[in-house]
């Protein structure tokens, strides 16, 4: 299956994504993952992107839509996989769509994680990331670690995202909804949107996203 997951920064996208990859056996692809992989190894596309994350801003689409498709052409994600944060704007959706077009393809399906805006401000802010992978999350209140400040995946040191300050995360929420917003029309004319109340505990969600999910077979 191959499913795209959308909403607001901190509406728990990475959470939900990591949990369902798992349920679905299907890659979890994170544009935002794969870029900051790219900074903390000082790879020439990191250090491309670093101010632009660092800022809050988006990447070129150029730039993003290359990577996505590189990742994607990885075998793993030949039967399906789970995009979290990709697409972005609606050049992107087209350019995916473009690209599964080729193989004969297409999205099946598009979730829609709905949380109020206080609520993705305050999962923002206690939201504690690990530095050496940064799907591993964490948050001071709802999510803490075994240990303070240590990542209980791989034991990595748990900071805050640089594009998590008050300032930035006001400027990614205008972002999402000038250029974010819009790919969620743009599949609902296309019948494949769910949209998931996701102002609940974790696994709750979860559960909710798996059955607005197409049933297979
Ligand atoms: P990206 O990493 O994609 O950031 P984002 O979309 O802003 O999303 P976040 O990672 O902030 O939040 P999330 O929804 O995954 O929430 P999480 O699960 O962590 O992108 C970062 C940057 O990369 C962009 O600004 C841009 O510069 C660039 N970029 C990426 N993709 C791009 C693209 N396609 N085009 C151009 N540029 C691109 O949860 C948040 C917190 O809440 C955590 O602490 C978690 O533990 C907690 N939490 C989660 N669920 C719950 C729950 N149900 N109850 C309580 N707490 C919860
Ligand atoms: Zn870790």
């Amino acid at each position: 299956m191959r499913i795209v997951l959308v909403g607001p920064p901190g509406a728990g996208k990475g959470t939900q994504a990591a949990l369902l990859a798992e349920r679905l056996a299907v890659p979890h692809i994170s544009t935002g993952d794969l870029f900051r992989a790219n900074i903390s190894q000082g790879t020439p596309l990191g250090k491309q992107v670093r101010s632009i994350l660092d800022e809050g801003g988006l990447v070129p689409d150029e730039i993003t839509v290359a990577m996505a498709a590189d990742r994607m052409a990885q075998p793993d994600a030949e039967d399906g996989f789970l995009l979290d944060g990709f697409p972005r704007n609606i050049g992107q959706a087209k350019a995916l769509d473009g690209l599964l077009a080729e193989g004969g393809h297409k999205i099946d399906a598009v979730l829609d994680l709905e949380v109020p805006e206080e609520e993705v401000v305050r999962r923002i802010a206690g939201r504690r990331t690990c530095r050496k992978d940064s799907s591993h999350t964490f948050h001071l209140e709802y999510r803490k670690p075994r240990v303070e400040g240590v990542c209980d995946v791989c034991g990595g040191e748990l900071y805050q995202r640089e594009d998590d300050r008050e300032e930035t995360v006001r400027k990614r929420l205008a972002i999402y909804h000038a250029e974010t917003e819009p790919i969620i029309d743009y599949y609902r004319e296309q019948g494949l949107v769910s949209t998931i109340p996701a102002l609940a505990p974790v696994p709750e969600v979860t559960r909710r996203a798996l059955e607005a999910l197409p049933h297979r077979g």
